[in-house]
């Protein structure tokens, strides 16, 4: 059974280009319009409160890596970061030791990095192979799993072949997103029921046409849902971001939607203050900007590095060793058309500008306020009404482990 489904949109499609900038500009027209209510915001109907042992109890923690990081498909990279026949993405971060390939026919599979014969970390390098040679005792595969050689085959006398290839582990190929189920099996990925309405969003984002610039991992010491929840509200910028991210972005005023499990949120960036009163007709050209939330763990953000250069953050979540550590994988990507050195250098001085804030402002205060709840039995966290984001993507994760929020 062919655990692939392979389909692309044309990159930078017409169509998908026109809806996008029609909705970047309906984002404006509610963002200036809450600039000119005074500031308000998009509010959820009511607070919601639960205790603060959601993002400290090792068993939920555990119900969440095997519900949420085993059984549910997981974005494992963009088509850019595997663009080639031969090329190869180590994908470590949900659990087991996975091997995604792109074979000669452009078809994407993926397997335990597993060595069959007895073990072997198949692949130790994201480089380009034409097959698949275990470093141990040179156990050969194809880009399709298939073992092709065993050296010294009458030592394996009666060992068929065929029954020998790589594990499989489900992968599926979607508009730009390559998504893998950490658990292997033959079964395919049915990414279009997975993502619901929030289908169509993403696919006008034509994340296909990506091509990565720089990545790394981003350590933090709190739980991974407390980690999530700071991306999803900009109620913290005015405080936490003072110096940082306040000068440019107007804090607690956002313009929320919510699509199944996923949301897409945009904040107002401090030029948006001089549209306010302003006809619309005299408004400059829209530039597309939301962050939006792939549940359970990924986070999305399509802007502007400056104007009219459009370019991709994807921070992708996972669990730690315990409960209370978060591994991020941060990456960032220019278009594969159309991006000089010079546009690289900015995307890529991008990455290190929001690693470091994340890093310093947003995982520390995480790191301070994880500590504080686990030691503290009892507490009690509030999410504002403001905090719109913040309340789905709980309540949707609880729910796929079957333990309330309380
Ligand atoms: S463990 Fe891979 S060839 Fe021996
Ligand atoms: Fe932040």
């Amino acid at each position: 059974m062919d655990a692939v489904i392979e389909k692309h949109a044309e990159p930078a499609s017409p169509s998908a280009l026109a809806r996008r900038t029609r909705i970047g500009a309906e984002i404006r027209r509610r963002l200036v319009a809450h600039l000119a209510a005074g500031g308000t915001t998009d509010m959820a109907a009511s607070t919601l409160q639960f205790g603060g042992s959601v993002y400290t109890d090792p068993a939920r923690f555990a119900a969440e890596k095997r519900e949420l990081f085993g059984n549910t498909p997981l974005v494992a990279g963009l088509s850019g970061d595997i663009p080639n026949p031969g090329d190869v993405i180590l994908f470590d971060l949900a659990g087991p030791p996975i091997l995604i390939t792109r074979d000669k026919d452009r078809q994407l599979h993926a397997f335990l990095n597993v060595c069959p014969h007895r073990g072997a970390r198949l692949v130790t390098e994201c480089t380009a192979q034409r097959r698949l040679v275990c470093p141990f005792h040179a156990w050969t595969f194809d880009l399709d799993g298939a073992l092709m050689a065993i050296p010294g085959r009458e030592g394996f006398e009666g060992l068929d072949p065929a029954t020998r290839g790589l594990t499989r582990v489900p992968v599926a190929e979607w508009n730009g997103l390559v998504f893998v189920q950490a658990t292997p099996g033959e079964a395919s990925i049915d990414v279009e029921g997975f993502l619901g309405n929030f289908a169509p969003e993403l696919a006008q984002l034509e994340l296909g046409a990506g091509q990565p610039v720089k990545s790394g991992v981003l350590e933090a010491r709190a739980n991974w849902k407390y980690v999530l929840d700071t991306f999803g509200e900009s109620y913290h910028f005015a405080r936490l971001h003072n110096q940082t991210l306040a000068p440019y972005f107007i804090s607690n005023v956002a313009a929320f939607d919510r699509f199944d499990r996923g949301y897409r949120v945009a904040f107002p960036d401090v030029g948006l203050r001089a549209l306010v009163g302003k006809p619309e007709a005299e408004w400059p050209p829209t530039e597309f900007a939301a962050v939006h939330f792939l549940f359970p763990n990924t986070i999305l953000f399509i802007g502007s590095v400056v104007p009219g250069k459009w370019y991709i953050q994807v921070f992708r979540l996972f669990p730690g060793d315990s409960v209370g550590t978060t591994r991020t994988h941060f990456a960032v990507y220019a278009p594969r058309d159309g991006a000089d050195d010079a546009y690289r250098a900015e995307v890529a001085q991008a990455y290190d500008a929001t690693a470091h804030v994340v890093m310093t402002e947003d995982y520390r205060v995480a790191a301070e306020a994880w500590d504080a709840l686990s030691r503290s039995p009892g507490a009690r966290v509030v999410f504002g009404r403001n905090e719109i984001a913040l309340h789905g993507v709980q309540q949707s994760i609880a729910q796929a482990i079957d333990m309330p929020l309380a």
